[in-house]
């Protein structure tokens, strides 16, 4: 049986019967993805693994508690044998044979009908590798190769456009604080398989220097805008292309719903009948603060934690945000786009009840190699960040938990 390659095929196994004998290791790694083909499993054997266990306590499988018997494949459409007893495991592969089920062995490939190929998933396609014959069987080998194309497919590396099924339209993706793998694999397979991104200057920059020289890269400041406003203008573009019949990514820092304005875009593509696809990312309200060391809740030090937009002060009469309640608040408070104000937010908060003594940091470029925390508190912070000279984009955090990890430093008094 040996002497010739296995032949590759998809079996469609929705309501059939597939019969699994043993409920060990090799059951619990196999069965997830008979369940997910919609097999009516019969598993046979007295015992099984806590996780096996539990896929028959959610009806997932029907369990039998006994070893096999003479006449359990009858029928079956496919079979499992993976007992620890080999005499029983040859008996149910003569049972499989004269009933000509196809059966997988987990302990002895020679004698099975069949082989499982190593499988993985990427959008929409099974990749299934296969050894050629039984003799050179390597699993690790097959396993490694599974890996790499599904690894490939997953971050963009190897570039496998959708001819036949891409759908023209726009992806908005958010794309990270900064670091370029702290992207989604989603975002950067698509960014890999775009025709045109359109770029802000936050997020992963790096990212665009390996794409292909074939993907149009826009700046989305450098569009021309005239009497439009900005963001008319890239929502524009984005529709213009789109309707071009090309492949567009919106790629924006952290993630697009945050101070991202996403919404507007998704909007502005709905109105004009484009079909857009929302990629959430990493938002840089709770990474940048991770990144250096500061988590933005921690166990009995805060229960809560408030993102803010900094960019309208206090005193400001179109600001939105109630800072005399944020000053009770005994959370965390995160504040975005607030190097320019934060003097006057420290005041308010001060005011309205915050201890001066408050910690606070200032992370600015978070995750990226030019990354730099500096501390201080609600009373030196306006100074600090002059002495200090923060630039944005900076991510500030204003409660104790700065004060809990083991990077924390000495504010500067
Ligand atoms: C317009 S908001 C966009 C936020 C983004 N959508 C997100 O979820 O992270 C821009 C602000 O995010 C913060 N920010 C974004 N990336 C940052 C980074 N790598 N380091 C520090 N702050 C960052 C800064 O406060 C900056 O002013």
């Amino acid at each position: 049986m040996a002497e010739h390659p296995a032949y590759p095929v998809g079996l469609r196994l929705t309501g059939r019967r597939v019969v699994v004998l043993g409920g060990g290791q090799v059951a619990q790694r196999r069965l997830p993805a008979l369940i997910a083909a919609g097999a009516d499993i019969l598993l046979v054997s007295p015992e099984a693994t806590p996780s096996v266990e539990a896929m028959a306590d959610a009806g997932e499988i029907t369990w039998e508690k006994r070893p096999y018997a003479e006449g359990d494949l009858a029928d079956a459409w496919y079979a499992l044998i993976a007992t620890g007893d080999t005499e029983a495991n040859n008996r149910a592969s003569a049972e499989a044979e004269r009933h000509r089920v196809w059966c997988v062995r987990s302990d002895d490939a020679d004698r099975a009908t069949a082989w499982t190929p190593a499988t993985g998933h990427s959008e929409g396609v099974t990749i299934a590798v296969l050894t050629t014959d039984a003799r050179g069987r390597d699993p690790r080998h097959t396993a490694a190769i599974r890996d790499a194309v599904v690894e490939g497919l997953r971050d963009g590396t190897l570039v496998a456009p959708h001819h036949r099924t891409r759908t023209p339209g726009v992806a908005l993706v958010g794309g990270g604080p900064g670091d370029p793998d702290l992207i989604t694999v989603r975002g950067r397979r698509l960014l890999a398989e775009a025709d045109v991104v359109i770029t802000d200057h936050l997020g992963p920059r790096d990212l665009l220097a390996e794409l292909p020289s074939s993907v149009e890269v826009i700046d989305a400041a450098k569009l021309p805008y005239g009497r439009f406003m900005a963001q008319e203008a890239i929502n524009n573009a984005l529709i213009e292309y789109a309707k071009q019949g090309k492949s567009v990514v919106r790629l924006k820092g952290g993630d697009p719903f945050v101070y991202g304005r996403g919404m507007e875009e998704v909007q502005a593509l709905s109105e004009a009948g484009i079909p857009c696809t929302v990629v959430p990312g990493i938002s840089s309200s709770i990474s940048v603060p991770g990144a250096a060391g500061i988590p933005v809740t921690h166990r009995g030090v805060a229960h809560e934690f408030t993102v803010v937009s900094g960019h309208i002060a206090p005193d400001d009469e179109r600001s939105l945000v109630d800072w005399p309640s944020l000053a009770k608040l005994t959370g965390t408070l995160v504040i975005l786009m607030g190097v320019a104000t934060i003097g006057k937010v420290a005041e308010t908060l001060i005011a309205h009840g915050k201890s001066p003594d408050t910690p606070v940091a200032l992370v600015q470029e978070g995750t990226t190699a030019g990354q730099r925390r500096v501390d201080a508190t609600l009373k030196t912070v306006a100074e600090t960040v002059r002495t200090e000279d923060v630039k944005p984009p900076a991510v500030i955090v204003i409660g104790e938990v700065v004060r809990v990890g083991p990077t924390a430093t000495a504010p500067r008094e």
